[in-house]
């Protein structure tokens, strides 16, 4: 394919290497007359390993070449991949002025050259900035995008240092499709490469990027910390990831990271509690793990408004246990939530097939008699008494009785804590509102 690159930095420089090195014919063009220059003699414009042999052989046989002619380029491929900087704002924000200048160069030069080109986003923008902003601007110039024009978000993966073996090796590719015909042009270009492939529309594209490095900052964050944490208390933190990478059922797993309800239970809440507290005495800084329990805090006070956005004051409560398939209620976020509706003055009913205040025992019974006293005139023994009573449905459990007796429809209100099996269907619905989506 005949591809142009649209910035020749760190992203751009190493995609237009590789896909020349693929076989593609690339043209490269940056603003930056040195960048050009240094790409036309065979030599990379940034450092990384293996770069400078792959550009010194990709220019000598004459699959790459470089331009400061955003025109020139565009007259010269059929697919565009766009790689300028969006670095932040001072006040944190996005910048976006160099994707739009050269967004307003491509669909001019789109527009004379006529026939379909297909623009391909690789840098990094927040869902919305591809539709909502780069497309009219496109559209402006060059017709209908999807039909005249193609646009697609392949955001990139490579890190800095291995960049070049990142590209021959990525972790996955993502697509993000305006219209299934843009996205076969990104998939054709990088036939052969390995890993899985993910065709999603526009925005979702955009945000993977998004989750990918702020769950890696987090990462790291993560393990500093707790570094930090063990090392004051003498322990080998080394010794402690070790034995923690080790557990890929819990804690390198997909366990714990799909967005839905908040946390509680009997260990987790009090666990972080002291292990922060731990922290503090020995004057060790954790804002992280610190922000944890507060993180989860505001994820039921957000619940909590979704049932109060629906302005429905009969609220029927799915679920009461800390989490399915357990009796256990200390802690439970659901009895946080049931507390705060009682506390508003909601006509609350509630059913947890687990919980039967008759079969409580012990702690857990304390537990509920000063939490909330008043549970035993709200829990009923059946799905349906919930029902008839509830304009709203909050469920916060995924027991299949429940799920089998939910209705469809406009009323009850279903306000979703833990992204039922059928919300795809449901989130058509009018009645429907997700707190994971
Ligand atoms: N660096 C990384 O490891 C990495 C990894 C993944 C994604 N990203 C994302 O990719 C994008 C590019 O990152 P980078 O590190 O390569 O940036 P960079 O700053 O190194 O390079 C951007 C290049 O674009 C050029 N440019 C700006 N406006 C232009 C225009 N109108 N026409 C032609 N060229 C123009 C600049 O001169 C510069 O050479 C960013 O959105 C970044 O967030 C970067």
């Amino acid at each position: 394919m005949r591809v142009s690159v649209l910035g020749l930095g760190y992203v751009g420089c190493v995609s237009a290497a590789c896909l020349a090195s693929l076989g593609h014919e690339v043209i490269g063009v940056d603003v930056n007359q040195v960048k050009v220059d240094l790409v036309n003699d065979g030599k990379a414009p940034v450092v990384e390993e293996r770069i400078g042999e792959m550009i010194a052989e990709v220019v000598g046989t004459g699959r790459l070449r470089a331009t400061t002619d955003v025109r020139e380029a565009i007259m010269g491929s059929e697919v565009s991949l766009v790689c300028v900087g969006t670095p932040s704002e001072p006040n944190g924000s996005l910048c976006t002025t160099y994707l739009e200048r050269v967004t307003e160069q491509i669909g001019a030069a789109v527009a004379e050259r006529g026939g379909r080109q297909t623009v391909v986003f690789r840098s990094t923008m927040l869902p919305g900035t591809c539709l909502d902003l780069l497309v009219p601007i496109l559209e402006k110039y060059a017709g209908t995008a999807g039909v005249d024009f193609g646009v697609a978000v392949n955001p990139e993966f490579l890190r800095e240092g291995t960049s070049v073996r990142d590209f021959f090796d990525p972790p996955k590719t993502v697509i993000g499709e305006l219209d299934p015909a843009s996205g076969d042009v990104v998939a054709a270009l990088y036939e052969g490469l390995p890993g899985e492939v993910f065709r999603v529309p526009v925005p979702t594209a955009e945000a993977i990027k998004y989750a990918d490095n702020a769950f890696h900052g987090l990462k790291i964050g993560f393990a500093n910390e707790l570094g930090a944490v063990c090392r004051a208390l003498g322990v080998d933190s080394h010794q402690v990831i070790d034995v923690f990478l080790a557990d890929h059922k819990l804690n390198i797993s997909p366990a714990y990271l799909r967005p839905g309800f908040a946390f509680g239970g009997s260990c987790l809440p009090k666990d972080l509690r002291s292990l922060v507290h731990a922290a503090q005495r020995a004057d060790v800084s954790v804002p992280i793990l610190s922000h944890v329990l507060p993180s989860n805090a505001e994820h039921l006070r957000r619940a909590v408004e979704l049932v109060e956005r629906t302005g429905s004051r009969r609220v029927g409560l799915f679920g009461l246990s800390f989490k399915p398939g357990t009796d256990d209620l200390r802690e439970s976020p659901l009895v946080e939530l049931a507390e705060r509706l009682f506390g508003k003055g909601y006509d609350l009913r509630i059913h947890d097939p687990n919980v039967n205040l008759s079969r409580l025992l012990g702690a857990n019974r304390e537990y509920i008699e000063t939490r909330l006293p008043h549970l035993a005139q709200l829990l009923t023994d059946s799905v349906d008494e919930v029902l008839e009573h509830a304009e709203v449905c909050v469920v916060g459990t995924k027991d299949p009785a429940v799920l089998a007796a939910l209705p469809h429809g406009a009323r009850p209100v279903i306000v979703d804590l833990v992204h039922l099996p059928d919300a795809e269907a449901r989130r058509a619905e009018p009645g429907y509102v997700g707190l994971a989506w």
